[in-house]
């Protein structure tokens, strides 16, 4: 893959930067050329990164951006720096029962996983319109595709972000416009997400399917993600393209009953 050109100071929002898969894709990011401007609520583990790449630029910002004003401060602080890509990355999901789980928490997580990525996804892609260049990479997931018991909200959340991107790129590509919108959907990957998912600690991790290392999840979507014309959205691995397909073909008793078996058996 082409590095960029030195001179070119173009820079990429990651949010959800702290750790994880947005970590991973800050770091592909400035192998890339591109210079970052991460975001999460304490962006400390950062710093690293910008000792790994002294040649580029990263800003820090600490923002929550479930308090969704956090969204239009983002957007606003970043406006004089040459931004051609956001990823919108952070997120978490709420495991357990749905008459059990809390409401407060899955009314967080719905400002962060829907609100906050479809008011960057807004603002950006009028950014990008109006400079006519720029692509935003957001973050579903196989949860995407099917409803799941056990773990509702949090699927419910991938639903809307897998619907809205798919729709908005529908329009930019027949807009002619050269702005994408494109939908990542991973499988499941080895973070911290199941232990905040779960409100623990040090939570096992269970996955039926092989889980690919996050770091090279992120190259290859990355790498899928900024280059596609025509797809809207994208699943790597052919076992999570397997599992894709299962969702859509097989009955639906079927798979809400595997994904009952699976989900409730997580903790
Ligand atoms: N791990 C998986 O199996 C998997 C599978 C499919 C999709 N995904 C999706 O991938 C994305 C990244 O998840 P991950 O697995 O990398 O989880 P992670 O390791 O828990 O990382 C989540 C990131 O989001 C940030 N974040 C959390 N709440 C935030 C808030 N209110 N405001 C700003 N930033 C916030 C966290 O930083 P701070 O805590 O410092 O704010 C952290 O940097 C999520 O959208 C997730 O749904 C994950």
């Amino acid at each position: 893959m082409a590095q960029k050109k030195e001179n070119k100071l173009e820079w990429a929002v990651v949010t959800g930067a702290s750790k994880g898969l947005g970590y991973c894709y800050c770091e592909e990011l400035l192998k890339l050329g591109y210079n970052v401007i991460a975001v999460a609520r304490d962006t400390t583990p950062v710093a690293t990164l910008q000792k790994k790449y002294p040649s580029q630029s990263i800003k820090m910002i600490n923002y929550d951006l479930s308090i969704l004003a956090n969204c239009q401060k983002l957007f606003n602080e970043v406006q004089t720096d040459n931004v051609t890509i956001l990823i919108n990355n952070a997120g978490y999901g709420i495991w357990g029962y749905f008459n059990e789980s809390s409401l407060e928490q899955e009314m967080n997580m719905i400002d962060l996983n829907i609100k906050a990525l479809h008011i960057l996804t807004k603002i950006f892609v009028q950014r990008f319109i109006e400079q006519n260049q720029g692509r935003v990479l957001n973050i579903g997931s196989l949860a995407a595709f099917t409803p799941a018991p056990v773990f509702a909200s949090y699927y419910a959340s991938k639903a809307y972000v897998w619907s809205l991107g798919v729709a908005i790129n529908t329009e930019l590509k027949k807009t002619k416009s050269p702005v994408r919108v494109i939908t990542l959907c991973p499988g499941p990957l080895k973070t911290d997400f199941w232990n905040r998912s779960s409100n623990q600690h040090n939570a096992k991790y269970h996955s039926t399917v092989k889980v690919m290392k996050t770091s090279t999840y992120a190259r290859k979507s990355l790498v899928k993600g900024l280059k596609v014309k025509r797809k809207n959205y994208i699943i790597t691995e052919s076992i999570n393209k397997i599992v894709k397909k299962l969702t859509k073909w097989s009955p639906q008793s079927w798979v809400l009953t595997s994904v009952y078996n699976y989900q409730r058996k997580r903790k």
